[in-house]
């Protein structure tokens, strides 16, 4: 048996990378916290084949740190560094990207001599994971569905739990998750099956007038993560259109019904959904109100807004906590690794770019992505957005809006009026009248 050993803190990507190699190639994973740990695991296991490491864990050069110990005690071990490294050593393979599990499965083999070049065509795994949560917006599933038991170390048992077509207590999923279990598994060939089942159930959801701003808000929430994840991994396809459609028309709905800013925006912060959904919602609904406060009729620009505020940070998906920084002072600051760095520094301009290649989209939504932290060219950050399109300007400034509502938030203190924060941001003629539009709202809520 092979070992093999995996250091990854996102509980997320660490789940991706441990269900495939062990789904593909049946391999189980030493699991690590970091490279302290693993160097005490090497001096008693020197023969570990393949070590997957992040290349930072928190301060921790991690990946650096074990390619010298491999080389200073020449060892046969190979490195995947999740993430960028400068000069990656002989025995080191860097993969960008953590998400691009396949590339990771492919190299594994390779390394592990499973002398397979088609391992995605031999073999397929029989059961794909799908979040436990999910279940709590259906009645019944379209698909059997089974909960996984470790048999042995490199066996596990499917067992059915919910039987296609039955309907099932919401307790029992409640009781799942209290245990803390997070995947159920449905069959891989009923997967698309079942992605479609789940897409529609939530629009038809959604679309349900009886259902009170709370529960609208719940629904919005768990459809945006169903949504982004199938955007991301499957790319477009009608299905995740249409949830990504509805998402929106919530958005502007739920904005029109109910008309205080102030009311919305602390449904949103405190309903129990993703903090990426709530960035996006909260921006879409201040913007929304500077472009009603200066009088703009045409609502194909309140759609062109709410599109580009679901999809502006959809590169941060795994990694919520990146689209937390809004200027280069707080990237500089962050201690990321290079990739992270890199993806925080140019994620504005590739994600206009994945944008474009979209026609589904409607047009015009990937520049006021890629202006959305002020800079013309998508990259990197600025505060002098006078030359960017009045639209771009709205967005930027709903967008520092919403950062600063969560840094007090997460941060407390005594909340500094935001507005005055802005005006000393953005000094443009055009930002100054969409920053008193903002203030005319904030005054209104005073008196
Ligand atoms: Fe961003
Ligand atoms: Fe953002």
């Amino acid at each position: 048996m092979p070992q093999i050993v995996l250091i990854e803190d996102n509980k997320n990507l660490n789940d991706l990378i441990s269900i495939n190699l062990n789904a593909y190639l049946g391999v189980d994973l030493i699991q690590q916290n970091n490279a302290a740990d693993t160097l005490g695991l090497l001096t008693i296991l020197p023969n570990v084949d393949l070590i997957i490491t992040k290349d930072k864990v928190l301060n921790e050069e991690t990946a650096r740190i074990i390619e010298k110990y491999i080389n200073d005690k020449n060892l046969d071990t190979t490195i995947i560094v999740l993430g960028k490294l400068r000069q990656p050593g002989p025995n080191t393979i860097c993969v960008e990207d953590p998400r691009e599990w396949e590339k990771i499965v492919q190299i594994t083999a390779q390394i592990l001599g499973l002398n397979t070049n088609d391992v995605f065509k031999n073999i397929k795994p029989e059961y794909i994971p799908m979040p436990v949560k999910y279940f709590l917006n259906l009645d019944y599933s379209c698909s059997d569905v089974f909960i996984r038991i470790r048999k042995s170390p490199t066996e596990f048992q499917f067992i059915k739990r919910i039987h296609k077509g039955d309907p099932y207590l919401k307790e029992s999923i409640h009781r799942y998750l209290e245990q803390g279990l997070e995947y159920f598994f449905v069959p891989e060939s009923e997967q698309k099956q079942f992605s479609i089942f789940l897409s529609n159930k939530l629009v038809e959801k959604m679309e349900n007038p009886n259902h009170n701003l709370a529960t609208r808000i719940q629904l919005m929430g768990d459809s945006y993560e169903v949504a982004t994840k199938e955007i991301i991994r499957l790319g477009f396809n009608s299905e995740t259109i249409q949830l990504t459609e509805s998402i929106i028309a919530n958005m502007i709905k739920n904005f029109t019904l109910d008309n205080e800013m102030a009311n919305l925006l602390h449904k949103v912060i405190n309903s129990k959904t993703g903090n990426l959904f709530q960035r996006c919602h909260m921006i879409s609904i201040v913007a929304n109100e500077c472009m009603r406060n200066l009088k703009i009729k045409d609502m194909s620009i309140y759609e062109k807004i709410a599109f580009a505020s679901f999809f502006h940070d959809i590169l941060f998906l795994d990694k919520e906590q990146l689209s937390k920084i809004n200027s280069q002072k707080e990237l500089d600051e962050a201690d990321l690794s290079e990739g992270d760095w890199d993806l925080v520094f140019t994620h504005a301009l590739e994600t206009a770019q994945f944008i474009q290649r979209h026609p589904e989209i409607p047009y015009g939504i990937d520049e006021i992505i890629k202006h959305h932290h002020g800079s013309s060219s998508g990259k990197g950050f600025s505060e002098s957005i006078d030359t960017l399109p009045d639209v771009s300007q709205i967005f930027i400034i709903a967008h520092q809006f919403v950062h600063q509502l969560f840094a007090f938030k997460e941060g407390g203190g005594r909340p500094s009026p935001i507005v005055d924060e802005l005006f000393k941001k953005y000094t443009a003629p055009e930002a100054i009248i969409i920053i008193k539009s903002l203030e005319k709202t904030l005054k209104k809520k005073k008196n």
